[in-house]
């Protein structure tokens, strides 16, 4: 479900370019597989932010095929590089054909397992962390990666606004599960109201979190 009124979805939808012949085949291979990845505007703006960074070093949760990866892999700079993790083993391995054939698997690695084990084996510093696998688990994976965050980290979530049911009255019939809900619910306020992170939620795609590490003033 889209977040935005239709016609502003329309009118967006309409701006998005030719894909490459690569993104082109993992966008069908999603939708006939019935694999979540980020909507085409999430994937420009994690391109954004890398390229405008230059050559980051970003971890990724969440893999899937490596569609969002393939976004931000092509704007990496020279020296910047993307660890992505995925705990299943054969989307890992499509990932991994994809980004070759796209000629980006040289500054990507694809770390195979549960996020909740691998991150903390892992060495940043994270100059930006995006956040897209188990919903339910979303804080968990943030104050794991955490204390590899650089000073300067920027903190980029997927799905925070679920469809808009985020917004929903409770009781209320929803295609997202309540846990999920609850969990974008309390990031949400977390990241906006300043804990280890300050920023906004952003209604772009289906609702991007992003932010940057808290930094109180010296008393
Ligand atoms: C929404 S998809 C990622 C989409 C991808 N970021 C994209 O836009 O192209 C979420 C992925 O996270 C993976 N996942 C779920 N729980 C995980 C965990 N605990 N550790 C690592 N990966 C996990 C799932 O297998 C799934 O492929």
């Amino acid at each position: 479900m889209a977040i935005l009124d239709p016609r502003i979805d329309e009118y967006l939808r309409g701006l998005r370019p030719e894909r490459s012949a690569v993104m082109r085949e993992m966008e069908a291979v999603a939708e006939r597989d019935g694999v979540p990845i980020v909507h085409w505007e999430t994937g420009r703006f994690l391109a954004t932010l890398v390229g405008a960074l230059g050559a980051p070093r970003v971890l990724e949760v969440g893999t899937a095929i490596g569609y969002s990866t393939l976004h931000m892999a092509e704007a990496l700079g020279e020296g910047g590089s993307i660890v992505t993790l995925e705990i299943d083993e054969s989307r890992a391995a499509q990932a991994r054909s994809f980004l070759e054939r796209a000629g980006v698997a040289d500054r990507v690695e694809i770390v195979l397992g549960d996020a909740r084990e691998t991150i903390p084996t892992l060495a940043g510093p994270w100059d930006v962390i995006f956040v897209d696998a188990a919903k339910e688990q979303y804080r968990e994976y943030i104050a794991l990666a955490e204390p590899q965050a650089s000073e300067r980290c920027a903190l980029v979530v997927d799905n925070l606004l679920m469809g808009g049911e985020v917004a929903a009255a409770d009781g209320a019939g929803t295609r997202w599960r309540p846990e999920s809900l609850a969990e974008a619910r309390a990031l949400n306020r977390e990241l906006t109201s300043g804990g280890s992170w300050i920023g906004s939620v952003l209604p772009v795609g289906d609702g991007v979190g992003f932010a940057t590490r808290f930094r109180r003033a010296p008393a």
